[in-house]
């Protein structure tokens, strides 16, 4: 069972894992890789959560998906789910040590040819790329998620969706915050943005740790 990040009551998120579908042979195989070869293998999204972006990607059949914060591509390989035919994911990591493992299960998940994997700060990349997202999935540096929204939004499609990983951040933006907690700070700064943006209609889903959805209001 996941134990990273959970909010809900253990038994609870037992059960909802007793019962949410199998993952496949080659993201369980990722799983244990990242677990065994990785210094932070709590990073990796889980298999509820990696089920959940599978879905949402299948709703949302998007042609361009931007993710930032490959890791070891685990939820890259579940947001590519409902790419389009000619679509294409371009997923931004800043280390590059990561590289062989993300390449051996992008290409055992067949999807290397529609996979732009770029290294580097994703500040300083993603204004290089010149597309309107369909799908978006900040999952990197808490710190800078208020910038990455204020890069992204005016390029989200009409009917795109932006999640945002982590915003309950363990709990603790319901708690009192040290002065130097910046990634707290950061995630109630990025909160508070996205709920006073009168052009979008947003939500936090409170699984995990806290998964931020957005969508430009109609
Ligand atoms: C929580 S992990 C991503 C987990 C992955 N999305 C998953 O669900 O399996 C965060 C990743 O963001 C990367 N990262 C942190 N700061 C970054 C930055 N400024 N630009 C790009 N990647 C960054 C880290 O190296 C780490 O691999």
């Amino acid at each position: 069972m996941d134990e990273t990040f959970n909010l809900i009551d253990k038994d609870i998120q037992a059960y909802c894992e007793q019962h949410t579908s199998d993952e496949s042979e080659v993201l369980y195989q990722l799983y244990r890789e990242t677990n065994l070869k990785t210094v932070h293998p709590r990073m990796l999204s889980c298999k509820n959560q990696g089920t959940f972006l599978q879905m949402v990607s299948r709703m949302v059949q998007p042609k361009r998906i931007l993710e930032l914060g490959t890791f070891t591509g685990y939820s890259t390989i579940c947001l590519a789910e409902g790419l389009s035919k000619d679509g294409l994911i371009y997923t931004i990591e800043k280390d590059e040590e990561r590289e062989p493992l993300i390449r051996k299960y992008l290409h055992l998940a067949g999807i290397e040819s529609k996979t732009h994997l770029l290294f580097g700060r994703a500040l300083d990349i993603i204004p290089h790329l010149q597309e309107t997202w369909d799908l978006i999935f900040i999952d990197a540096d808490k710190v800078n998620y208020l910038n990455y929204y204020k890069l992204l939004i005016n390029h989200l499609s009409e009917d795109g969706m932006l999640l945002a990983d982590n915003v309950l951040w363990s709990g603790k933006v319901v708690k009192e915050v040290k002065h130097n907690d910046k990634d707290t700070l950061a995630l109630l700064e990025f909160n508070q943005y996205v709920q006073a943006d009168a052009t979008v209609k947003n939500m936090i889903l409170p699984f995990r740790d806290g998964m931020m959805l957005v969508e430009k209001k109609k």
